[in-house]
């Protein structure tokens, strides 16, 4: 942080807003009226994007002082490697809304801070091309349950070839929430043919294209089977669904992504199979029910992700925060419990950490860094949140993420 202070005393401006409202600001202002919806936009009436901040907002911090903090340590480990940080940029899909280098750029970014890129299903960018640009850094992949086991098996190959370190499963979107925005711009990416490049860059996903159509030249109308696929997928969404095929892509693959997207009936026994088939940790993303946790567990996962997806599923759903708590007491240590929705600064991370978390995942604040500055966006917002993240332990008086406990805690009034 002390570059940052610095660079402020010498009169250069950071690359992007430091104050997290501001941030937001200068995105809504450059991302078109699609783009920030999707992007910022929640479920129904956005109970849940708030109660995702409100819960942040019942917790101080209660500092301790006279403590040596000189040498101050944030790294920590997960699944066996170093982390200089407990912080990781979470799977977001359709990045080429905010920015034109979409994945690359935040591959940039996380190669640069050496912190975890969560690679996303709905990535703009194949896995194999965002890897590259990764270098050496940290890869996760995150995987969302195709009803084609075949797609489920080649991503989770793809994943392992290109040295993810965890298999992050999602498993709080096999329908898409009821985002009111969206259906008020006819906004559905996946049926545009936009972040659906894991699927069209993938042989098992190509070979379901080719069984269902031997041409796959676009047609300018759509046709009576694209329709019933949109239907299937989208008939929650009334009168959208032409719109939404105005598609780049040809038609047959956003069709067949349509049909075979996600899994509706997956339950725990399908675990199974999937710890079966790969020896990478698997890590189980949208827990928020304590009995799940305990689910989890039984079921040998490695680590769970306590999230509500952004407030972007169930409107009226538990702040994500409320819910971390009694997972954590459940979970007892025996496995990583990491943290998202809401966190939108340092004093958020610790207090997350102070709750129980081991690291703490990180959503729309990056994408907006995206939107303004491309990779040295996402890159400045993820250090400022560092940071922040740095000198709140200083100013608590703590040297080391093992010493953020409740212990730093009150309720607030
Ligand atoms: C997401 N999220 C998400 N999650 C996931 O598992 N796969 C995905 O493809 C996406 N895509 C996605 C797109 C956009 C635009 C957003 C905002 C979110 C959810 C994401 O990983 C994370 O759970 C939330 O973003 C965390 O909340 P905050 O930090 O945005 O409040």
């Amino acid at each position: 942080q002390s570059r940052i202070y610095r660079a402020g005393v010498f009169g250069r401006r950071p690359v992007v807003p430091v104050e997290p409202k501001a941030l937001e600001a200068a995105a809504r202002a450059r991302m078109s009226d699609v783009a920030w919806a999707y992007v910022a936009g929640g479920a129904g009436r956005q109970r849940t994007v708030q109660a995702n901040r409100d819960a942040f907002d019942r917790h101080r911090i209660v500092p301790r002082v006279l403590v040596d903090v000189e040498r101050r340590d944030t790294s920590v480990r997960l699944f066996g490697r170093p982390l200089p940080a407990p912080l990781l940029f979470a799977p977001i899909g359709v990045l080429e809304l905010a920015h034109r280098d979409a994945d690359h750029a935040v591959a940039r970014a996380a190669r640069a801070l050496g912190l975890p890129l969560v690679i996303s299903s709905q990535a703009s960018v194949p896995m194999e091309d965002v890897a590259r640009t990764l270098g050496d850094a940290p890869r996760w992949f995150q995987l969302y349950w195709s009803k084609d086991d075949d797609v489920v098996d080649s991503f989770v190959s793809r994943a392992e070839a290109i040295g993810s370190e965890a298999l992050v499963v999602t498993l709080d979107t096999h329908v898409l929430g009821w985002r009111t925005r969206d259906l008020d711009l006819a906004y559905l990416p996946f049926a545009r043919g936009e972040g659906i490049a894991q699927y069209t860059s993938d042989p098992a996903f190509r070979r379901l294209v080719e069984a269902r159509k031997p041409s796959d030249e676009p047609t300018s109308r759509p046709t009576p089977s694209a329709v019933r696929a949109l239907h299937s997928m989208a008939r929650h969404y009334p009168g959208r669904t032409r719109d939404n095929l105005r598609s780049p892509l040809p038609r047959a693959a956003v069709e067949t992504f349509l049909d075979v997207f996600s899994r509706s009936s997956l339950t725990w026994a399908d675990l199974a199979r999937l710890r079966e088939r790969t020896s990478l940790p698997i890590v189980l993303k949208g827990i928020q029910h304590p009995g799940d946790a305990a689910l989890a567990l039984e079921h040998g996962v490695d680590g769970i992700v306590v999230s509500n997806h952004g407030g972007r599923q169930v409107d009226g759903a538990i702040g994500s925060l409320d819910a971390l708590p009694a997972v954590v007491d459940v979970i007892g240590g025996r496995v990583p419990v990491l943290f998202d929705s809401g966190v939108r600064s340092g004093a958020d991370v610790v207090t997350a950490l102070a709750l129980g978390a081991t690291a703490v995942l990180v959503g729309r604040p990056w994408v907006y860094g995206l939107a303004l500055a491309g990779a040295d966006g996402a890159r400045a917002v993820m250090q400022h949140l560092w940071a922040e993240l740095d000198l709140t332990m200083a100013l608590s008086g703590v040297r080391s993420v093992d010493e953020i406990g409740p212990h730093l805690l009150t309720a607030s009034s």
